[in-house]
């Protein structure tokens, strides 16, 4: 028998029921620890409706009052509960691309109101669940790459399927919905439409063959019945944010790829598959009709997903290729930067509570328009380590630091950065750097279990500088500055940008930092970029009920923040139900893309299923603010 009722869950519930809370906690600490334990901050750091300075740290001493000079050319957006867009006055949204869409002509009609999507053209139209996405000029056009994190089974498979694949066809349907479309888009004079038929168009799905790239390819941890080599993989599954490389690639990043694989009958034995949460019943019972997704069958098959991969979306026929150097964890997003002294970095964070933040700085150095062989797959990985003194430190993850070799280490990388003494985090979501100064931000989203239960390695989660607060249902937004202007340095300097809280509920620490107010509180930060002119941009993907700790707050949203005033304002509000994720923007920024993820009701069609969907934004006025 298989339980149905899983599909229902959220991906962290779905964590949860496979390593539920305690009911009692020896934790439970009041809500003022959080605050007293900011005390390194000399006490400048406030919380809720006081009146002291949110500006130790890194921010300057400006005070909020002189937040009118912040860059901000709108007026924020109201909170809303409804089942529609909001933008500020004097901009314009429209759908560009739905779930179930056509990407060639073959596939129009594809989707029905009724019935979804058939088999037979799934691999031929936009994916489910849209997230993370980035805009690449190939030939003077513009073609899109974006992934499709997962799947509604109640939404995709006949009803008497109760949400539970209950064949190889339905499974194979899953399958084909969810992975990565590159599409070209273009401009017709009366806004941007997906280019069907492009030549650029390409569906990849679960069973996409991949290359397995750096230091884990043919090795034994990767070998299957079904490749015995060790180098080859089917597939890219639950990827969720994106990131774009300095020369011009797409990468995925695979997240809760765990919850695919089920054991039909005898579990195989690591601690590996505890930490990673593998095993007993699967998701969507792909077990159940594909083997290649039994570890009882294949316990290997999970050890080579859980990557980043690099997409050339200027070529159709190119083969992904997993970069195992970046290690084996819950990817969020893989934010790429150039190091002032010429290496490559890139950014990663692993979306569990009380998992890490990461690090991947290559050997070799870059120049503009060398070739990148090696790059992704030379490097060493470093785990963070947030000091109470707002310093910190990249620990790299080494055979000497970790006792494991260096396969290990990139295999089950949580391990490793558990051995090294890294710092458990709420959840680690999108990493953005600054493009105007050498500084990084990464979106902690929540973390209920902060202060309840260690993480699945059984580290300690007591509250710590960077996530200071027990039960933190609210997420917080915490940035760093490399020392000497490098992100290849191995150490920073860090605080925190902007705690989420809701101060018309609470005075203390739950009430969020200074720069949270009851015009623009919100919960959840989870996407985030920067455009070119330096504002960070703030996608939430949290509670919406509106109701309770997070009344006022309406439906998930993006904000717009201004790094050297802290001011953060909102821009947009989608359809109840919905989490934003994916922002990108056209060559000429005068039209941000936007992901809207699982949305409730009939949006954005009025009547039928929801439809995840990616929205176009434009200033009526054509100005770039991009
Ligand atoms: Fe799929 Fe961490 O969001
Ligand atoms: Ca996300
Ligand atoms: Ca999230
Ligand atoms: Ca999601």
């Amino acid at each position: 028998m298989t339980d149905t009722s899983l599909t229902d869950l959220s991906w962290d519930d779905f964590d949860e029921h496979r390593d539920p809370r305690p009911v009692e906690n020896q934790f439970d600490a009041v809500v003022e620890r959080a605050v007293s334990r900011r005390g390194f901050l000399g006490g400048a750091l406030a919380f809720g409706s006081g009146a002291a300075v949110f500006g130790s740290g890194l921010l300057s001493s400006t005070s909020m009052s002189q937040a009118a000079t912040a860059k901000f050319n709108f007026a924020p957006v109201d909170v809303a509960t409804d089942f529609e867009i909001h933008v500020p006055a004097g901009f314009k949204s429209e759908v560009l691309v739905r779930w179930g869409d056509a990407l060639w002509s073959d596939a129009e009609g594809a989707y029905s109101a009724e019935t979804g999507v058939s088999l037979d053209v799934s691999d031929k139209v936009f994916g489910e669940n849209t997230d993370g996405m980035e805009l690449f000029e190939v030939d003077g056009r513009e073609v899109i790459a974006v992934n499709s994190e997962y799947v509604n089974p109640k939404i995709n498979l006949p009803a008497a399927s109760e949400g539970m694949a209950k064949s190889a066809d339905e499974v194979a349907l899953l399958k084909n919905l969810q992975g990565v479309t590159v599409m070209e888009i273009a401009n017709d004079g009366q806004g941007y439409k997906v280019v069907v038929d492009s030549p650029y168009n390409r569906r990849i799905t679960h069973e996409t063959e991949m290359t397995i790239g750096g230091p884990l390819a043919g090795h034994d941890l990767v070998k299957t019945k079904a490749d015995p080599t060790g180098t080859k993989v089917r597939g890219t599954m639950n990827n969720c944010g994106s990131g774009k490389t300095l020369w011009g690639t797409y990468l995925t990043c695979e997240e809760n790829f765990n919850g695919y694989f089920g054991a039909t009958g005898e579990m195989p034995e690591g601690e590996g598959y505890i930490r990673y949460g593998i095993g007993g019943q699967g998701r969507y019972a792909y077990e159940i009709f594909d083997p290649r997704y039994d570890i009882s069958n294949e316990p290997n098959e999970p050890h080579r997903h859980g990557f980043i991969t690099e997409i050339d979306p200027s070529d159709p026929t190119s083969t992904p290729v997993k970069r195992t150097a970046l290690g084996r964890f819950k990817h969020e997003n893989a934010e790429m930067v150039h190091a002032s002294d010429g290496r490559i970095v890139v950014y990663l964070g692993d979306d569990e509570r009380g998992e890490y933040l990461y690090r991947y700085v290559s050997t070799n150095s870059w120049t503009e328009g060398a070739s990148p062989e090696g790059l992704l797959d030379d490097g060493t990985l470093y785990v963070a380590k947030f000091n109470d003194d707002l310093s910190g430190e990249w620990l790299p993850l080494t055979p000497q630091t970790t006792g494991m070799d260096a396969a290990e280490i990139l295999a089950f990388t949580r391990m490793a950065a558990s051995a090294a003494g890294g710092t458990t985090m709420d959840r680690p979501e999108w990493v953005a750097v600054n493009p105007l100064r050498a500084e990084a931000y990464v979106a902690l989203t929540n973390n209920k279990n902060r202060g309840v239960k260690p993480n699945a390695g059984g580290d300690d989660t007591a509250p710590n500088g960077p996530n200071p607060r027990d039960t933190n249902n609210y997420g917080q937004i915490v940035r760093w500055r490399p020392t000497g202007e490098n992100h290849a340095a191995d150490s920073f300097a860090w605080d925190l940008y902007v705690m989420a809280g809701n101060p018309t509920v609470y005075d203390n620490a739950y009430g969020g930092s200074d720069n949270v107010n009851d015009g623009n509180m919100f919960n959840s930060p989870d996407g985030m970029a920067f455009s070119s002119d330096g504002l960070l941009w703030i996608q939430t993907d949290g509670n919406y009920k509106n109701e309770g700790d997070f009344a006022g707050m309406g439906n998930n949203q993006m904000l717009v923040g201004d790094p050297e005033t802290g001011e953060i304002i909102r821009f947009m509000t989608v359809p109840y139900g919905a989490e934003v994720t994916g922002l990108c923007w056209s060559l000429d920024k005068t039209v941000a893309f936007v992901g809207v993820q699982h949305p409730g009701g009939s949006w954005p069609d009025g009547a039928g299923k929801p439809r995840s969907s990616v929205v176009s934004v434009w200033r009526e006025d054509g100005a770039a603010f991009g």
